[in-house]
């Protein structure tokens, strides 16, 4: 094994497209997987890797500072990628100070274990953090959200990847370490987490459950497929210049009505069902708090500099979202026992 990378959050939704990736293409790297095993994260979406020579898995909270100390002694990473999260926006409001310890506090904890462990000699080393395009704030009918937007975040969550976003350039300024960020739009796909838009609409019209619309259903997002974010990471991780940071965006803006039209109609295809059968289940619901109008990226840098742009269209990619959900409905039964009743409960019950 001639590199070890840490993949932090690999078990969850995008964290584990993106270890399956390295794995796989990278049979040489050791690539460990370490995550804490929250709600959101599924030793299910990697059971296909348990076999593979140059994969490990970590368990352990990102939070607990001495854990990673220990992690980084026991590995010696060359490079840390960091995914671990709280990443969805309700459950911030909900509970922001969850948010405030892992993606704040986990990853200081991260960035304090690189310069120890590296004993601030950074030739070859590199901390990527995955950030998001939500630090930028939300945007009117124009425009689009640039490497060089003022940041504006404007929800528990996006504070919260703001700040650790801070930190990150801090410690490149502070102590040179060598980091690199990307802030990527929206992603959809295979193993998300039945409480973002896409999975919870599809679980609800599988089951002909009503399907909960903030507000008036305006609210426009730049939609991402994430197996298209996967092979952003690893071209950024590769050949992005250290010190930089990059946006990764599909290209692809949606108000939530509209995109939830198209995807009631690719169900009722697949589910043989009458045209309009599951359009019927919309619902208008109270607005999300503080709810940001319009995300949108300009995704020309990475584009220009790494010659990447997203190649799965939206209904392609809809369509692939949709076949994977229904054909894996254990993996769904799995996620939906736990806690998720609970959760939904809270959060639709009164809305
Ligand atoms: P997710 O919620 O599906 O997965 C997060 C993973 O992190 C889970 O496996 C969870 O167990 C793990 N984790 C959470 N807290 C932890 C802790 N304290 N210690 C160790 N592990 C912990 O998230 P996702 O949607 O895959 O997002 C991954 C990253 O990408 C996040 O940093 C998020 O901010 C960012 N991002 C997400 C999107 C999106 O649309 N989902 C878009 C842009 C950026
Ligand atoms: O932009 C990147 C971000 O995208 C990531 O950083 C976050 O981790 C990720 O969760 C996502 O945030 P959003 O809040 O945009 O995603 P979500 O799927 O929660 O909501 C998408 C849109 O749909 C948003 O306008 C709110 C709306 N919505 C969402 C839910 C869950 C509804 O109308 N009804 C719902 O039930």
């Amino acid at each position: 094994m001639n590199k070890t990378i840490i993949i932090t959050g690999g078990a969850g939704f995008i964290g584990s497209h993106v270890v399956r990736l390295f794995v796989e293409k990278y049979p040489e790297y050791r690539i460990v997987n370490l995550d804490g095993l929250t709600y959101a994260g599924n030793m299910e979406n990697l059971k296909d890797l348990e076999s593979q020579s140059n994969y490990l898995f970590e368990k352990g909270d990102i939070v607990d500072a001495a854990f990673i100390e220990n992690i980084f002694k026991k590995y010696t990473p060359d490079a840390v990628i960091h995914l671990a999260a709280e990443s969805h926006v309700d459950r911030s409001i909900l509970d922001p100070l969850a948010f405030i310890h892992t993606n704040i506090i986990g990853t200081v904890n991260l960035l304090n274990a690189c310069r120890t462990g590296w004993k601030d000699n950074f030739e070859g080393k590199l901390f990527y953090h995955i950030s998001t395009d939500e630090v930028y704030g939300s945007l009117g009918a124009d425009g689009l959200f640039t490497e060089t937007t003022a940041y504006d975040p404007r929800s528990p969550y996006s504070a919260s990847k703001a700040s650790s976003d801070h930190l990150v350039r801090a410690y490149l300024h502070t102590y040179k370490l060598p980091v690199v960020l990307s802030n990527c739009s929206n992603n959809y796909g295979p193993n998300q987490f039945p409480e973002k838009l896409i999975p919870l609409a599809i679980n609800n019209i599988k089951n002909m459950q009503p399907i909960p619309i903030y507000g008036k259903g305006e609210n426009i997002r730049d939609w991402l497929y994430v197996g298209d974010h996967a092979t952003a990471i690893d071209l950024i991780y590769n050949n992005g210049k250290v010190g930089e940071t990059y946006n990764i965006g599909g290209l692809n803006e949606w108000k939530n009505i509209d995109l939830i039209k198209m995807l009631c109609e690719i169900m009722d295809n697949r589910l043989d069902r009458q045209a309009g059968t599951s359009a019927g289940l919309i619902e208008f619901v109270k607005d999300r708090a503080g709810h940001d109008m319009r995300y949108a990226i300009d995704a020309s840098k990475i584009k220009r500099e790494l010659d990447w742009e997203p190649t799965v269209t939206f209904r392609e990619g809809l369509e692939k979202t949709v076949d994977w959900y229904l054909a894996n409905q254990q993996w769904l039964d799995n996620v939906l026992s736990g806690d998720y009743s609970k959760y939904y409960d809270q959060q639709y019950k009164k809305r």
